[in-house]
């Protein structure tokens, strides 16, 4: 199996650190009081090990298995493992673990990890779908499980049919870890009700993204708030057994919070650089993913604009000075203004929501912390 890319992966995965810790310190210097025992950076941090040690585990435990029953077949695993270990942020696992400190604090410490490791895998899983599905090369700076499978089989119709086989590996494994988490029967329960409400969700968001429904905010709210923000967020706290009033402050925290980090993810994608995002710069204009940026630009351009506009976006080999010139029409219209304003405005109906919960103080921190985190320019 190949593996490319190792330099951008570290400095990718470097510069997210980086970021991470520059606003995690900014938020706690911005509240002014006591430094927590665990800065959120070192949370976010202590939770990765776990996470990524558990994630190891699990996919030698597949490799094993797949070895002894269908050895020709280990290399659709190991792409998968390559995606799932070369980086990433681990925002939902993060998630879940600050909504059980909001609740009761270090409840269930293995179920837990077990369960943060499942949401890794199952992002492995949408993002390998999601990759062949919007023609990205690229993922987390290097390339995608489709393209690591085209090269190993030579043949891109069996790269796209390995790819969807690599993803769906990826999803019997979830079930066989969330099944049998160790948790009281009611909890596993309610952990079992609640990721299979987030899955359908994603799912059902992603139908809409593909078929370019004109509704951003319920795409946003489907395919992306459902199983960044949302759905972690109370799959910890079916973990600590949460009352129905602290679920509600946590559905109220994470809606806006889920819509302000895909407008993030647009804004990044739209204007960022290739060092950012991990991704190519320009993919969603060629993909001709529909965003609130070119729904604003298409509603305020002159008509000749819009032509032209239209022309270029979705046009797959598109040139880099095409890209540019799309970029440029976007900007001039005004629309990363109207995002930058939204996601404030959805950072601010988080925050409100938060300061009216009645949270463990720690927990509360956290999530005020990835409140920024998830919404700053440099992500
Ligand atoms: C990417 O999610 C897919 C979206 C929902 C926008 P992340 O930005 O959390 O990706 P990783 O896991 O850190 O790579
Ligand atoms: C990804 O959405 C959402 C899921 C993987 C479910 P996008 O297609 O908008 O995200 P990126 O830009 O590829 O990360
Ligand atoms: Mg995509
Ligand atoms: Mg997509």
């Amino acid at each position: 199996m190949e593996r490319t890319f190792t330099g951008s992966r570290l400095d990718k995965d470097d510069a997210s650190v980086a970021s991470l810790a520059t606003v995690m310190a900014s938020t706690l210097s911005d509240r002014g009081g006591p430094a927590p025992e665990v800065s959120p950076a070192e949370f976010v941090a202590g939770v990765r090990r776990r996470i990524d040690a558990r994630l190891e585990a699990l996919l030698d435990e597949g490799a094993r298995y797949t070895g002894g029953v269908a050895p020709d077949a280990l290399p659709v695993l190991a792409a998968a493992r390559d995606l799932t270990m070369r980086g990433g942020k681990r925002l939902r696992p993060a998630m879940l673990f600050a909504a059980i400190e909001c609740v009761e604090p270090g409840a269930h410490p293995e179920a837990a990890a077990d369960l943060g490791a499942a949401l890794e895998l199952l992002q492995t899983y949408l993002l390998i779908h999601d990759d062949w599905m919007d023609g990205d090369p690229v993922r987390r700076g290097a390339p995608s499980v489709h393209v690591l499978l085209e090269r190993a089989f030579g043949d891109a119709h069996l790269g796209a049919a390995t790819a969807i086989l690599a993803g769906d590996l990826m999803g019997s494994m979830v079930h066989n870890v969330v099944g049998l988490l160790d948790l009281p029967v009611a909890r596993r329960r309610e952990v079992l009700k609640v990721f299979g409400r987030m899955e359908h969700e994603v799912i059902l968001g992603q139908c809409l993204d593909v078929t370019r429904s004109p509704d951003i905010e319920k795409i946003h709210a489907l395919k992306t708030g459902s199983y960044t923000v949302r759905g972690p967020l109370l799959l910890g706290a079916a973990v600590a057994g949460a009352s129905p009033e602290a679920v509600a402050s946590l559905e109220a925290y994470a809606h806006p919070l889920g819509l302000a980090f895909q407008l993030r993810d647009d804004v990044l994608g739209a204007f960022g650089s290739a060092a950012e995002t991990g991704k190519p710069v320009g993919g969603d204009f060629r993909e001709g993913k529909e965003t609130l940026l070119l729904q604003h630009a298409r509603a305020t351009l002159s008509a000749g604009d819009v032509t032209t506009l239209n022309g270029l976006v979705g046009k797959r080999d598109a040139s880099e000075a095409e890209v540019l010139h799309v970029r440029e029409l976007v900007a001039a219209s005004g629309a990363r203004e109207v995002a930058e304003a939204r996601i404030t405005e959805l950072r601010g109906q988080c925050l409100s929501a938060l300061s009216a919960a009645a949270f463990h103080t720690r927990g509360r921190e956290l999530l005020r912390a990835f409140a920024t985190l998830l919404t700053d320019r440099s992500r």
